[in-house]
């Protein structure tokens, strides 16, 4: 929208999350509060976006990338309206302010489209009627419904604390007056703040009607201010991610036991069993089946996978129809072409599996290539580190390799090998061929005996 402003407070110190960390940076579903409210003052496109900042400023900053923000500084919490007043000198003299809270992640961005369609010429204040307003500003309107101010509930008499109709704290404005009613605030009342809401009145004195927008979605206008409140939003967040993907067609098997903390994009005909969490951006494509406490987390998973139960896989690519787990852990930089079977206690790290490979069990295999069609044996390990660095294993096409081998990297496995169980391999192993290599070859003792307990 043109010549638009909005200003985002968040200066306040949010005592009651007993936290080091500033309220602002607490995430909901993955990401910290004020970037959910950034998102959304983003889909007003605005001029710009004024963030007033203070308790753990530097923190903040730091956590909330965006060239497109413009950080202003208030030192002490004198009150909403101080914290507006610290944004004038970045506000123009023409235009719309819409004023958003730091601390409110689910802001109805309809809501606010709507108020800045009609706050070119007047305030307009978001309201929302509460069963319980306490602790709320409330609004006091006129017998013909006009609002007539906002008073502060440590301020009201009980006539007004009796009112329902309650500030949500989002209001928009022509940025004009804004600016001369920002001058004409002062701090004489119970909290001995300057309050925002007070522009109000001023702005009815001056002959100026408010429009009151009243909203009726609790979450869209519940700020967070504890532990409890952070959690209820978690929640309600979760719920609509879960919503929208049976909307798109994904199987929940229980749409309250899934949590997406950042992107996920789902082709057609995926199931996702309990208790799964997936973190940044992950994608499955059609027909993939996850299985129940899985974690996922950057991770693109291509059609007809299945993720068996308790597996946990980060920044790892899935090639078409193959399988995981259960109890596999894919580290960074695993990738995994078609039709390759991970099994479990399996983890792989930083290696390239071939077309239909598999490494089913008690193993792992790190900063490894691995050809197409290679078996490999139960409890297999890459011995990557050699405690200064990190060393390749090449194994080539059609290799088997048995169980509990020990591959002594850097080395090389050509194509067609087979390596006998229990080798320790230490050099390269030549194409077609078996490999074995162990400590002596096997004996067997007569009339041993096993070295029996003393009795006491
Ligand atoms: C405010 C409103 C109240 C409304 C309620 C909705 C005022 C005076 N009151 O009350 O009418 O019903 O929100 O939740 O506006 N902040 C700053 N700097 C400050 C003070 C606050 O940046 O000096 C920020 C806070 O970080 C927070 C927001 O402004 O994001 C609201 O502040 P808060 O102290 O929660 O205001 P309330 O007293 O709850
Ligand atoms: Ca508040």
């Amino acid at each position: 929208m043109n010549d638009l402003n909005i200003v985002i407070l968040a200066a306040g110190k949010g005592t009651r999350m007993r936290s080091q960390l500033p309220k602002v940076l607490h995430p909901v579903a993955g990401k910290p509060i004020l970037h959910h409210v950034l998102a959304a003052a983003r889909q007003c496109q605005p001029n710009q976006i004024i963030v007033v900042y203070g308790f753990g400023g530097d923190q903040v900053q730091q956590h909330t990338p965006g060239d497109d923000i413009q950080w202003v500084y208030q030192a002490q919490q004198l009150g909403t309206g101080h914290a507006v007043q610290q944004a004038i000198p970045l506000l123009p003299d023409k235009g719309t302010t819409l004023i958003l809270l730091g601390d409110v992640p689910l802001v109805d961005v309809t809501a606010c489209q709507h108020m800045l369609k009609q706050a070119a010429q007047q305030l307009v204040v978001q309201t929302f009627i509460k069963d319980d307003p306490t602790g709320y500003g409330r609004i006091v309107r006129n017998a013909a419904g006009e609002v007539l101010a906002i008073v502060e509930h440590k301020d009201a008499d009980a006539d007004q604390r009796a009112i329902q109709e309650v500030n949500t704290g989002i209001m928009a404005m022509p940025t004009a007056k804004l600016k001369q009613w920002l001058q004409q605030i002062n701090n004489h009342n119970a909290q001995q703040e300057y309050y925002l809401t007070d522009i109000i009145a001023l702005s009815v004195q001056q002959g100026l009607a408010v429009l009151p927008f009243v909203v009726d979605d609790a979450w869209s206008v519940t700020g967070i201010n504890s532990k409890q409140d952070l959690q209820l939003i978690e929640r309600e967040k979760q719920r609509r991610e879960a919503e929208q993907l049976m909307q798109q067609g994904v199987t929940l098997l229980d749409a309250s036991r899934i949590d997406i903390r950042g992107h996920l994009h789902c082709g057609q005909d995926v199931t996702i069993d309990v208790n799964c969490v997936f973190e940044g951006h992950v994608s499955l494509g059609d027909n993939v089946h996850i299985g129940p406490h899985c974690v996922i987390k950057n991770s693109h998973i291509a059609s007809g996978c299945q993720i068996h139960a308790f597996s946990h896989l980060e920044s790892a690519e899935i090639g078409a129809h193959s399988r995981i787990g259960p109890y596999a852990r894919l580290r960074p930089g695993s990738t995994l072409a078609t039709d390759t079977h991970i099994g479990n206690f399996v983890e792989i790290k930083n290696t390239s599996i071939g077309k239909g490979s598999k490494v089913n069990h008690l193993s792992y295999v790190g900063d490894a290539v691995v050809g197409g069609n290679v078996n490999i044996g139960a409890g297999t390990i890459t011995c990557n580190y050699d405690g200064a660095k990190k060393n390749k294993t090449i194994i080539e096409d059609d290799v088997f390799v048995g169980s509990d081998t020990q591959l002594v990297a850097p080395v090389t496995v050509a194509q067609g090998a087979t390596i006998a169980a229990g080798s320790t391999i230490t050099k390269d192993v030549p194409a077609h061929s078996l490999t074995l290599c162990r400590a002596r070859e096997q004996r067997s003792i007569q009339g041993w005996k096993r070295p029996q307990k003393v009795k006491k």
